[in-house]
């Protein structure tokens, strides 16, 4: 679809968010063509600032935080887009100052809420005191929506009061991203998979969201936050839904998304009567990732001494659905694990009969690994007969092998904010997430913080450049299996 000329304001336009990612990813849809003609972006923030220094304000960024030369033509296109206004989110009366800086056409207004959820309440208030709320206008917010549940509930009432949920795109950037996209296409394109794809034929599911960096000067955010809300609360549980959704009707925004609450509402409760067999908490000490000797959690800038704040989680989910019920989904995700490596591991069981028990008491099981990144793409692996004349069958374990960047132009592999800002232009929420969406996931997560706080669970320790505790190890060994070797 078209995309409409649109004044994007960026709310928090100093900030972190806006310079790392939202302006190199519009510097980049500029590059790509893909911006109307007509499209503004305009600054929001308390500095005293004018539209000169807002964009050598964007120019400093971008020249920090992207990896390519600036176009010069590019540039100039993009420079003459910008406005800023200087505005307090929390002086409600101020919001008229962007009003006269809007187009007053009813032309679609995103905004962007780069700012901390505490502010979203403040900023829907003043948009809309200003009348800036009406139809064309869409709010874009990022994770994490709130601390838990109930923060989540204030935030998305606050903005409900002044948005219809049309309006509003919360972003889970993983959504963006063209490999987690490609399990739509894989999953409901291919009949190889749409038929095998639920307990009969699948034994279970491991999903990993691997870090090599630590806390990178974030340490009051982190320690307040945790690995538990800051990544499965939000991306891995997105990865989930993906893998675990029934096929929707069609493709429309709701029925997608449909499927995937549904996905949500069946994960089993951790509580405490069970969260000590189903989950690992960890917490990094000083060892060397990458060959480089770095500091543990605790040794960080500005930590306290004390926390127990976890940097490492795996969890055994079990989702008591018709489909999955007996299919264990495995989740891991940590910093200062030894690489940077996001895979979703589906091993299936083993055939119904072995006629191979004469070589092998147990067949290895084929196994489709999707990397979602780096190195993007998947590989199946099968048994195959080792060429030869020997009487018996000797079987080898071999991969089919499908690399993204080999097949497909690089460029395609995209950051993921450029495609997530575009839809919110075209106005298609198919890739954000539901209110009902975020609020299962909290309920979910909600109730294993709790449990961890009931028994008064403590941070394993582990060391940098290792895969976790040891008793994330123990865990899935337990039940007999292993956790895949990532590389
Ligand atoms: C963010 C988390 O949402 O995702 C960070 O807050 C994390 O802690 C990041 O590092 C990982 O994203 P990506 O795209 O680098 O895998």
């Amino acid at each position: 679809s078209t995309i409409p000329a649109c004044d994007i304001v960026i709310f928090g336009a100093k900030g972190d968010l806006a310079r790392r990612k939202l302006l190199p990813s519009l510097y980049q849809l500029e590059k790509a063509g893909a911006l109307h003609r007509e499209t503004r972006i305009i600054g929001v923030g308390r500095a005293d600032w004018d539209i000169k220094t807002y964009t050598k304000v964007v120019r400093l960024a971008l020249e920090t935080f992207m990896n390519d030369d600036i176009d010069d033509q590019v540039w100039k296109t993009l420079s003459t887009r910008f406005d800023f206004c200087n505005l307090d989110v929390n002086e409600t009366n101020y919001f008229s100052r962007l009003g006269v800086k809007l187009d007053q056409q009813a032309r679609v207004t995103v905004n962007y809420f780069a700012m901390p959820p505490t502010t979203f309440g403040a900023i829907c208030k003043g948009l809309g005191a200003a009348g800036l709320n009406s139809k064309p206008s869409r709010v874009v917010m990022e994770k994490p929506l709130g601390t838990d549940l109930t923060s989540s509930n204030r935030i998305n009432d606050q903005v409900a009061e002044y948005f219809t949920e049309s309006q509003v795109y919360r972003i889970d950037h993983y959504l963006g991203k063209e490999t987690v996209l490609n399990l739509l296409a894989l999953r409901f394109a291919n009949a190889l998979f749409t038929s095998n794809w639920d307990n009969r034929t699948i034994d279970h599911v491991q999903i990993t969201v691997a870090e090599a960096v630590g806390i990178e000067g974030r340490w009051g955010y982190f320690d307040q936050t945790g690995q538990m809300r800051d990544m499965i609360q939000s991306h891995l549980l997105q990865i989930l839904t993906m893998i675990a959704m029934s096929p929707p009707s069609d493709f429309t925004t709701d029925r997608i998304r449909d499927e995937k609450v549904k996905v949500l509402r069946s994960l089993r409760p951790i509580n405490y009567s069970n969260v000590h067999d189903t989950t690992v908490r960890g917490q990094y000490t000083s060892g060397y990732v990458h060959g480089k000797l770095v500091p543990g959690y605790l040794e960080e800038e500005g930590a306290n001494k004390n926390s127990r704040t976890e940097t490492f989680v795996s969890i055994r989910v079990d989702i008591d659905n018709w489909r999955w019920v007996g299919v264990p989904f495995y989740l891991r995700t940590g910093k200062r694990l030894p690489n940077k490596c996001s895979e979703v591991v589906v091993y299936f069981k083993q055939p119904a009969l072995n006629l191979f028990q004469d070589s092998y008491q147990q067949l290895p099981q084929n196994k489709l690994t999707i990397r979602l990144q780096p190195d993007e793409g998947m590989d199946i692996q099968i048994l195959n007969k080792v060429p030869g004349l020997d009487h018996k069958h000797r079987l080898q374990t071999t991969k089919l092998n499908l690399s993204f960047t080999n097949t497909f132009n690089q460029e395609h592999l995209a950051d993921s904010y450029k495609r997530l800002l575009l839809e919110t232009m075209r106005g298609i929420q198919a890739l954000f997430v539901r209110c009902d969406e975020v609020e299962e996931a909290w309920k979910w997560v909600d109730s294993i913080i709790a449990a961890w706080k009931a028994v008064n669970d403590v941070p394993q320790p582990y060391q940098a450049g290792t895969w976790g505790p040891r008793a994330s190890v123990a865990m899935i060994t337990r039940d007999g299996r292993s956790w895949n070797k990532c590389h």
